[in-house]
């Protein structure tokens, strides 16, 4: 049977069941904190089962990709150990909420496996929680199981959590053993390969809480995983789940591209392989991208670990990307046919994958001599010091389960409890450092501990329509000068899907108190405002909740920009555009997207021209309140990481500009954003580009910076030139002022024509002007005496005479006849007045001809 046959033979059992089938949720998680990757088929139905949200049917079933590497349930150091762990697997479920319970998940769970599926009963073993006499009953009484097949467990094995914090409740599990010792109780929950647990039949009936104190849930719901691709692989006869077809393709391209087959040593590094690349493929399609913090931080390690183990299989180059095509089209029988979303993806991701293995290589080589240099240094005691690790760790991105590798193949030890104090001491900094950011304000951590939630309803949101709002004092705390006020209705956003809380004011009985924060706390909202003068609050009290306008207009303009900017980028740059995080807040909006290059200064004036145009359309807001999932999807409204599919949603419509799943405020009309501006277009990580944006009142400050700017550098410019035309002249009398010394070499070597000094040289003057004012200088300096100075000029030359008033007198020495018969040579004319006259020349080459000349023409003259 083919994996996609047994997958829709699940969902056929539980559909004539009347339950309904629902699409897998995203794996990286919308709105839960507590998760960095969806882990459970139960994760989307999490507010059901705590009571705070509800769905249109009470039976529900599918298949949902989960990614299981972080958390409470992480099961990476597993993975290509043994044949049957992963990081990425499918899980399918079927819920009750508040609907059946045990009997039917128990009788129902039987009749899939054994007529269904025909699984051989006396292999089937059941296991329940050590107290659940009902559960252990129904085994018995009521399905054909051998009752010496029905065991006890404690809470290790059977009472299933989320997570720390969240639903949970015993459960009941579905063993099968493979192996020739089939009947031997001591197999089960023991890890052994060959006897695994198939399927997870959940009853969830409590919550714990951040304490660890477990509460009653108001109603019992039904939650059951199980493991596709152990399934698929027990139904084929298959001892490992990597022997199926989901698997197979991958391995037989592993092994091509590596030249090596499957088995013997290569098999675990293989298995690693064929594992993580699922994984990455998932989450990259559903908006996760490797990076430095938190699920990017995961998903990094994931790709460093598959690359690592690709380096055992002399895979050096990056390969990890050319397996990505494997996975949406032949493994499973083509996953992205039943995930469509890894298809739409398809390019990005494996641009994702080939950028961070391009990275991770050139890290991997510059660790690796670092690793060497450890290892030839060290002492006989063959261990790598928490302090080494650390520094691999922090300053080359190696992860420690690399280098444990790493050193065990070395024969190593690794001083992990060291590498974790060092850990420890940095998150401590990093901690202490935030604390002292905040310090002196106030201090919210684990504040709703003061309240009884249990006796105060949710809050009711009434901010979309307005901004003040009279009504009463629910419950309150003061702690020295912050008190903490909860409301039954509020106008006050608080910061969610990356738009910040409102600003404002709490008014009692005259009193204004300025609202600090805004904090949303299982569904109630808590303003935190500051009580300098010990305000006493009472219960019941008349209270103004009023939301500073200015303020939230401007963040509703930028949050409706995201909006534009989002379907804009979509349309400009192409649909593989997803949104990788928002904030936005009443000075501008951030948007980070994936895709890979830098924009263009065209591109983001195109979408800049786009969303201005759509802004002067007056394009009105449609809001949609909690409407049912499935009819936003028809909208084709956006999502984000992915909201919760199967929930009531809102969605935020302007014309057929733009729809998107959203929570936030916005403007009634797109008009009202006034104006948009990109301010800034930066890369974030790899694959992810950040645009900084304004709107109205920020674009308004944005554009009178510029012109600031603009003025003041026009300022500088006009003082420059001033300088500038300063130096001009500074430089041109310094010109002259060196030329005037050659001078004085001229006037130091009068030649003698019958008694007459004559001073004579080639000088460089830059125009007539300036040759004037040498000869000028020569007539006053050389006291009696002629004077001729010569200089090209340009392509032409100048000739400059000077004569003595004595010599004019006594000899009737003429300046002009002495220029023009020298000008001659030079091939041209001139004259001028008796003291001083000018002539030019066309021929440069002749000057010291025309030099030569000067004594016989002073000679004729005189
Ligand atoms: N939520 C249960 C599990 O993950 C079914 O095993």
């Amino acid at each position: 049977m083919t994996s996609k046959e047994i997958r829709n033979q699940f969902l056929q059992f539980f559909k004539d069941k009347e339950h309904k089938i629902v699409p897998s949720a995203p794996v990286v998680p919308y709105d839960d904190p507590t998760l960095l990757f969806t882990n459970a088929g139960m994760n989307q139905f999490k507010d059901v089962f705590l009571g705070q949200g509800t769905r249109d049917y009470k039976r529900a079933a599918d298949t949902q990709k989960c990614i299981r590497v972080s958390g409470k349930h992480n099961d990476l150091e597993e993975v290509g150990r043994d044949t049957y762990h992963h990081t990425f697997f499918e899980m399918l479920g079927n819920w009750s909420f508040g609907d059946y319970y045990k009997k039917e998940a128990i009788t129902w769970a039987w009749e899939l496996m054994t007529d269904v599926w025909k699984l051989p009963k006396e292999r089937l073993w059941a296991t329940v929680f050590r107290t659940d006499d009902e559960a252990f009953e129904i085994w018995k009484n009521h399905t054909d199981i051998n009752p010496a097949h029905i065991l006890r467990f404690d809470e290790k094995d059977n009472f299933w959590e989320m997570g720390e914090t969240g639903p949970c409740g015993p459960s009941s599990e579905i063993h099968i053993n493979l192996s020739d010792d089939y009947d031997n109780p001591e197999l089960v929950n023991a890890d052994d390969p060959m006897c695994i647990e198939l399927w997870n039949l959940v009853f969830i009936q409590s919550f714990r809480d951040a304490d660890g104190m477990l509460h009653d849930l108001p109603q019992k719901h039904i939650d059951t995983g199980m493991g596709f691709e152990r399934v698929v692989a027990v139904l084929n006869g298959k001892n490992s789940n990597y022997d199926t077809d989901i698997f197979i393709p991958l391995l037989e391209n592993i092994a091509e591209l590596s030249g090596k087959k499957y088995e013997g040593e290569n098999e675990a590094a293989m298995r690693v392989i064929a594992d993580h690349v699922r994984t990455l493929t998932f989450a990259i399609a559903d908006g996760a991208i490797p990076g430095n913090e938190g699920r990017s931080y995961v998903l990094r390690r994931i790709l460093r670990r598959a690359a690592r183990f690709g380096r055992e299989l002399d895979l050096n180059k990056p390969f990890l990307y050319k397996l990505v095509d494997v996975v949406i089209d032949e493994a499973g029988g083509g996953m992205g046919e039943v995930f469509p979303e890894i298809k739409g993806n398809r390019e990005n991701i494996k641009k994702v994958i080939l950028a961070e293995e391009e990275s991770f290589n050139l890290t991997l080589d510059r660790g690796i001599v670092l690793f060497e240099n450890i290892i030839a240094s060290s002492g006989k005691e063959k261990k790598i010091s928490g302090e080494d690790v650390f520094k691999l760790y922090d300053t080359y991105g190696f992860p420690v389960d690399l280098v444990e590798l790493m050193a065990r193949e070395k024969g190593f030890d690794v001083d992990i409890k060291g590498f974790e104090a060092l850990m420890f001491e940095q998150k401590q900094r990093a901690r202490e450092s935030t604390k002292k950011k905040i310090a002196g304000a106030y201090d919210v951590d684990g504040i709703e501990q003061n309240f009884d939630f249990d006796n105060i309803p949710q809050t009711l949101f009434c901010g979309y329509e307005k901004l003040k709002k009279i009504t009463t004092v629910l419950d309150f705390i003061t702690k020295e000068h912050t008190s903490f006020i909860i409301l039954p209705e509020t106008p006050f956003y608080s910061e969610s899907g990356g738009q910040v809380s409102d600003k404002g004011e709490l008014v009692v009985e005259g009193n204004e108190f300025e609202v600090l924060r805004v904090l949303k706390i299982k569904g109630r909202v808590i303003h935190v405002v500051e009580n300098k003068n010990g305000f006493e609050f009472k219960k019941g009290m008349s209270i103004l909740a009023e939301v500073e306008e200015e303020f939230r207009w401007d963040v509703m303009r930028n949050h409706s920009a995201t909006h534009f900017l989002h379907a804009t980028l979509r349309k400009v740059l192409g649909t593989h555009v997803k949104q990788a995080g928002s904030h936005v807040n009443g000075e501008r909006l951030r948007f980070d997207f994936t895709h890979f290059s830098k924009l263009t200064e065209e591109e983001i004036e195109k979408i800049e021209k786009r969303i201005n145009t759509a802004i002067r359309k007056n394009i009105e807001l449609t809001h949609h309140r909690d409407i049912p999932f499935e009819e936003a999807k028809k909208m084709g409204a956006l999502m984000f990481f992915g909201d919760k599919y199967g929930d009531k949603v809102n969605v935020v419509q302007f014309g057929d500009y733009s729809v998107e799943f959203c929570g936030g405020t916005h403007v009634q009309n797109s008009s009202q954003i006034e104006c948009f501006k990109i301010t800034q277009e930066t890369s974030v990580a790899s694959g992810v580009r950040r645009i900084e944006a304004v709107t109205g009142k920020g674009a308004e400050a944005y554009l009178y910076a510029k012109e600031h700017e603009l003025k003041t550098a026009g300022e500088k410019i006009a003082k420059l030139n001033e300088e500038k035309r300063k130096l001009e002249k500074t430089i041109a009398d310094l010109e002259i002022k060196s030329k005037l010394g050659g001078l004085d070499s001229i006037l130091n070597s009068p030649v003698k024509v019958k008694d007459i000094p004559v001073f004579k040289g080639e000088v460089a003057a830059a125009s007539m002007d300036e040759l004037k004012t040498m000869a000028d200088e020569l007539r006053v300096k050389m006291k009696s005496g002629v004077g001729v100075l010569i200089s090209p000029i340009g392509e032409k030359v100048g000739i400059v005479a000077v004569v003595s008033d004595d010599l004019i007198k006594e000899k009737k020495l003429l300046a002009g006849k002495i220029v023009g018969q020298i000008a001659k040579v030079v091939g041209g004319g001139g004259g001028g007045r008796p003291h001083l006259a000018t002539a030019g020349g066309k021929d440069v080459s002749k000057i010291p001809d025309a030099l030569a000349a000067v004594e016989s023409v002073v000679e004729s003259q005189s």
